[in-house]
């Protein structure tokens, strides 16, 4: 009831502009958000770099309203691209949303940004992870990363959501065609007839998933790239220590070497658990949003977790 409201409360542009004129809520925001600029989000690679951890960086945006918004948030991803380009020893990649440069808008523009991104990350050499967001666009993102691998991109990744029923059958067919894939359990709402609506049963196929992603891990011999940019094909995105625990054990037993897989989770949570994976020899990738754009990233974050309201609240009353 509370996510539901709290996810409501994300696509409301009131409720966006009421919550991002209160001084405490960016002071809540920023425990998840690197701060507005690309050098704050720079400066968040080098120390999380420092502590053995690769990053992929997230220039906030979604849902732009015209093609000169759309363009603008390419251009921006041009930038942290070529930042990274400019730093080799930097070790990350970055992740888009289809709908920041003009999804919703025209299907043929976006396609045509999201092959400028590509061509650009490939003069950087780095990488780009597509993140997958609520079902009106699921087909459409995956017809457009299809698109991008005929037309011969392959430093592009996907992203697939647990908690859909489809999730099997995308994931079986991705990962036949050797796609990287971040796994996570989801993060919209969706009715129950797209996703399971029981937690349980988002976490019984949120493993279900893992196995098929190590077993095409194994089957294709995919490695992290030694520069930290390059995934293999899982990336487990998750905080909950059972379905990690779960990844860890099933790769063990079918003998992946630990760069087969890796370890995702969001800026600024369990970071306790990303520094353990680390010491364990596991390669951990932390998802670093950064921009002025933080308001539905942000309520997406309070949904997962009610009690985040009360670390809200206590801002409040800090003034
Ligand atoms: P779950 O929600 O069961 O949480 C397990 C535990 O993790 C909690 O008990 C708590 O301790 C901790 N936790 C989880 N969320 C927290 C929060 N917000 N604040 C504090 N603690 C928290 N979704 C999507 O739809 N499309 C996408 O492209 C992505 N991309 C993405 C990238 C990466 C790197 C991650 C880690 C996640 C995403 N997500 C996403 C979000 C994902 O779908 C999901 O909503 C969150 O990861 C929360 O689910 P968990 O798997 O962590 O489990």
């Amino acid at each position: 009831m509370l996510r539901s409201f709290l996810i409501y409360l994300s696509k409301a542009a009131w409720a966006q502009n009421l919550v991002t004129g209160w001084s405490f809520a960016w002071r809540t925001a920023s425990r998840f958000v690197a701060g507005t600029k690309l050098e704050d989000a720079m400066r968040v690679v080098h120390e999380l770099n420092a502590k053995g951890i690769n990053v992929t960086l997230d220039h906030l945006g979604e849902h732009t309203n015209t093609p000169e918004e759309a363009q603008q948030a390419t251009d921006d991803i041009f930038a942290t691209l070529d930042a990274l380009g400019a730093d080799a020893n930097a070790r990350g990649n970055v992740s888009i949303k289809l709908t920041q440069i003009g999804l919703g808008l025209d299907e043929n523009l976006c396609a045509q940004n999201l092959e400028r991104i590509l061509a650009r990350a490939k003069q950087n050499k780095t990488f780009v992870r597509v993140d997958i967001e609520d079902t009106p666009y699921t087909d459409k993102t995956i017809n457009l990363y299809y698109k991008m691998r005929e037309k011969g991109h392959t430093n592009v990744g996907m992203a697939v959501q647990a908690y859909l029923y489809r999730a099997e059958a995308d994931t079986r067919r991705m990962v036949e065609d050797k796609t990287t894939i971040r796994l996570v359990k989801g993060a919209y709402q969706e009715p129950a007839d797209k996703a399971f609506p029981k937690k349980a049963d988002v976490d019984a196929n949120y493993d279900l998933l893992t196995k098929i992603l190590i077993d095409g891990s194994l089957a294709n011999h995919t490695r992290l790239s030694r520069d930290g940019r390059v995934p293999a094909i899982p990336a487990i995105a998750s905080h909950d220590e059972k379905r990690i625990a779960f990844a860890k054990q099933y790769a063990d037993k079918a003998g992946l070497p630990k760069d087969g897989l890796e370890f995702q989770m969001l800026y600024g949570i369990r970071r306790d658990l990303q520094e353990l994976l680390v010491q364990e020899g596991y390669p951990v990738r932390v998802y670093v949003p950064f921009g002025t754009h933080w308001y539905p990233y942000f309520m997406r974050r309070l949904a997962e977790r009610p009690a985040n309201i009360w670390f809200f609240i206590t801002n409040f009353f800090k003034g």
